[in-house]
């Protein structure tokens, strides 16, 4: 069932990203999404960015027509919420490692938050295309995460990409999970840094959907339905999917290259 509230805040966090918060006592576990309805457009399926406490929030990449519409949304503005929906991260490893490429950090970073809250120490590698556009960098600082920064364009930290600072870490410290979200070429290459040292790893993907309820098929991947069975797999199941990595699914469920 959908509930209409209204936005209490409207946060511009980098050139191309908003959060919105809004009052929705629901509990909720980092990972999970909620289904965010725009009136007069259509629905889509946001991480939660904040999960405790009785106000909410998703934080929205410009995409298309609809997550710009989102964008447009301003506090007193209503939206329609359902959810939270979906699985969520394991929050009980130790010494965790999460890999963050543009927007992905809005659903890891209320992991990262209840993580190092419960005890664990947590390392993020955190990517973007350029400075600006590094996503919660200092909100992760703030938790009490060591950060560890990478852009495309060398603007700041290491240049390249984010997987680079990912294998190097992987190769200097020790971890007992990753936990990954971003493009799913990124999160293919995460695991394959892991592998050699038996690190579990975790991807939190995005899909098109449509229901949200694993009746409609839209964002079927293999023989899961990424809105119940995810949006947080372990890699063991998505490694033989020839979709992952390689094709997403549009809103009509054609096959589209990534
Ligand atoms: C569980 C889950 C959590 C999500 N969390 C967030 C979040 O926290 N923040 C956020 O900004 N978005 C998130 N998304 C993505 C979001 O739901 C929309 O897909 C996105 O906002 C684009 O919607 P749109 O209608 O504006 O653009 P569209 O018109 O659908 O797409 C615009 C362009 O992006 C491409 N595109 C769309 N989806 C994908 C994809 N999965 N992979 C590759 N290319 C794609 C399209 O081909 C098109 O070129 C999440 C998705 C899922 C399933
Ligand atoms: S969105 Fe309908 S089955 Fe997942």
């Amino acid at each position: 069932m959908r509930t209409v509230v209204a936005v209490t805040e409207r946060v511009a966090e980098t050139p191309s990203t908003v959060t919105l918060r809004f009052p929705y006592p629901t509990a909720a576990v980092p990972g999970q999404f909620v289904m965010l309805w725009v009136p007069g457009d259509d629905e889509l399926p946001m991480s939660l960015s904040y999960t405790d406490g009785p106000s909410k929030g998703v934080t929205v990449k410009a995409m298309g027509g609809t997550s710009r519409r989102v964008q447009s949304i301003r506090p007193g503005d209503r939206v329609g919420i359902r959810g939270p929906y979906g699985n969520h991260f394991d929050l009980s490893p130790k010494r965790v490692l999460i890999v963050s490429g543009g927007s992905g950090a809005a659903a890891l970073a209320p992991a990262a938050g209840r993580s190092i809250a419960a005890g664990s120490s947590v390392t993020v590698a955190l990517g973007a295309t350029r400075a600006p556009e590094l996503l919660f960098k200092e909100r992760f600082r703030a938790m009490g995460a060591h950060v560890e920064v990478a852009t495309d364009d060398g603007s700041e930290g290491a240049k390249g990409f984010v997987t680079a600072v990912a294998d190097r870490l992987l190769q200097s410290e020790s971890f007992d999970a990753v936990w990954t979200c971003g493009p799913e070429v990124m999160m293919k290459k995460v695991i394959a840094a892991a592998a050699p040292r038996s690190v579990p790893v975790f991807c939190s993907l995005e899909r098109h959907m449509k229901c949200a309820l694993g009746m409609c098929d839209a964002c079927a991947i293999g023989p899961y339905h990424v809105c119940v069975d995810g949006p947080v797999f372990p890699a063991p199941r998505l490694e033989n999917l020839s979709d992952f990595g390689t094709f997403h699914r549009d809103s009509s469920g054609r096959r589209v290259p990534l």
